[in-house]
């Protein structure tokens, strides 16, 4: 199928770059359109939280090898990649690969990769412990799960996202790509940033927009084209900067982005926001991002990514800091200081999880460490709801008394009758950290865990005697090359072990 562009976007493009010949010094239009039909190159992440450190990069690289991926780096994104496929394997869907399926890669278009690299730009050994990021319009997790692998499970990480089934969608990825430091919620972006003034240390505002920028994509993301969606979609992108740029901490840095090309959704939006607060904002040049970005830099410093620029999709990026004077932030201490602190307390109260007592605390870290060799993480405290046992990133406090929280941190593991029973989502989130009662399989194997089989070991095998000497059930930890697939329980079958498989069954698919 090849690509027909509406007559009338071509026309207002071309209409366009005749009126303001200025902007379109560097752009030549036909090529534009041209570009548009031309398919898209595909892309991905490589995820560090999974894959980590250099042995991590090197596993990564021995396995794209292994794919028949041929890979080249982007020059925007440490981690990323155009993938180009052998022909024999041109048909298996990355996305149904075992390093996509264990969270070892991120399928992303190049240009998406530029909105997080832009936000941390400048801060590049910046430690996080204290800090809250927020990316407020985030599913499906492409540029969320950028920014955690950034924070390396340090601070907090509120990811938002308005649609509920998107909403899903946002969840798994996280929990696919070992995020453990996030808060989820639900929220129009407006509503959130209203109740969390002065909140954030960054925030990414990918905003909803009309996808101009996305056609190589999707063919027929132009296909109802018209100029006045541009409109309607730009009312709702000034209520949401303006609203993102309250909830940044004075100091902070927001990153507003969009795929999309034209000016009403672009730099219109964030001339507006320049307008509304003209002493408070301070725009940051994104002309230094990567070598080569002052192809696309417009005279204010934003990135417009048209696709014959990079070879990419169409993305707007803008970044801007917030610079509040003595007097402001005078006034608003004031505000902050009047607020109901009573209710915050009241609110807190209601929260359905409870810190964990020190008693509780030894007690289950100690089943933690002689279970796994695992040592909870600095960043993280344990918190408790009847049978259920979390990890949440620290100072949740703020954020739980103001706002309704979806989902936060990691669950780690369930005390029942029978005892303890460790889950997936710790697995995957910190099962990489873990030293003891871990099983390494094959490729062939992962496969047939996803496919929702129990495996059998031979027992006293060089592998499983290390781990197995015993005669009850106990926890066991697949990995396949250190990656943590699953946790199952191993009992003695005859000669040999059989490990029943606990894969949450919506997990469960077909791999190639
Ligand atoms: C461009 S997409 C985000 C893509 C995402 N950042 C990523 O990189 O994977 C915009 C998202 O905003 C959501 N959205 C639309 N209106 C919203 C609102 N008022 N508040 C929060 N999210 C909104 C949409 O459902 C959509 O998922």
């Amino acid at each position: 199928m090849s690509l027909v562009l509406p007559e009338n976007f071509k026309a207002h493009y071309r209409n366009l770059s005749k009126t303001n010949p200025d902007d379109f010094k560097n752009i030549e239009i036909e090529e534009f359109f041209k570009y548009c039909g031309l398919p898209l190159r595909k892309a991905f992440r490589f995820n560090q939280l999974k894959y980590r450190g250099n042995t991590g990069k090197n596993i990564f690289i021995h396995e794209t090898e292994k794919q028949k991926w041929e890979i080249e780096p982007i020059i925007w994104c440490n981690n990323g990649y155009f993938v180009d496929r052998k022909e024999e394997v041109k048909t298996i869907a990355i996305g149904a690969t075992v390093p996509h399926v264990l969270g070892g890669i991120y399928l992303q278009e190049a240009s998406s990769m530029l909105p997080v690299t832009a936000l941390f730009h400048g801060h590049e050994n910046i430690d996080f412990s204290d800090l809250s990021v927020g990316d407020l319009a985030a599913s499906p997790g492409s540029k969320s799960t950028q920014i955690a692998e950034k924070m390396h499970g340090k601070g907090i990480l509120l990811t938002n996202e308005l649609s509920s089934t998107r909403l899903k969608a946002l969840y798994s990825n996280l929990e696919r790509c070992g995020v453990s430091n996030s808060l989820l919620t639900h929220y129009d972006a407006e509503n959130l940033c209203n109740l969390l003034p002065n909140t954030f240390d960054f925030l990414l505002l990918d905003a909803p927009c009309t996808g101009e920028g996305t056609v190589r994509k999707n063919f027929k993301a132009l296909e109802n084209w018209s100029p006045d969606d541009a409109v309607t979609m730009a009312n709702l992108q000034k209520k949401l900067i303006i609203a993102a740029f309250t909830a940044l901490k004075n100091g902070g840095e927001l990153v507003y982005s969009t795929c999309t090309l034209g000016d009403p959704e672009n730099r219109d939006v964030v001339n507006y926001l320049r307008e509304k607060f003209p002493n408070q904002v301070e725009i940051i040049s994104l002309e230094n991002l990567f070598e080569g970005a002052e192809k696309a830099i417009t005279h204010e410093g934003y990135l417009q990514i048209w696709p014959q620029i990079f070879d990419s999709e169409g993305f707007f990026v803008a970044k801007i800091r917030k610079n509040l004077n003595t007097k402001t932030i005078e006034a608003q201490n004031k505000i902050f200081a009047e607020k109901d602190k009573h209710q915050e307390e009241k609110n807190l109260k209601k929260f359905p999880f409870t810190k964990v007592t020190k008693k509780q605390n030894v007690e289950i870290l100690e089943i933690l460490y002689s279970q796994w060799n695992f040592a909870l993480p600095e960043n993280f405290e344990l918190w408790n709801r009847d049978k259920e046992w979390w990890a949440f990133p620290k100072r949740i406090e703020h954020f739980v008394s103001n706002i309704k929280v979806d989902r936060i941190g990691v669950k780690i593991g369930e005390m029942h009758g029978k005892g303890w029973k460790t889950v997936y989502e710790f697995c995957s989130a910190f099962g990489n950290i873990c030293t003891k009662n871990m099983l390494e399989i094959t490729e062939e194997q992962v496969k047939k865990v996803y496919a929702g089989n129990n495996l059998d070991f031979e027992n006293n095998s060089d592998n499983t005697k290390l781990i197995f000497n015993k005669k009850e059930a106990k926890e066991i930890m697949l990995t396949y090359k250190k990656f943590p697939v699953a946790i199952g329980k191993m009992t003695i079958a005859g000669n040999n072990l059989k490990w029943k498989n606990q894969l949450p069954r919506v997990l469960l698919r077909n791999l190639k």
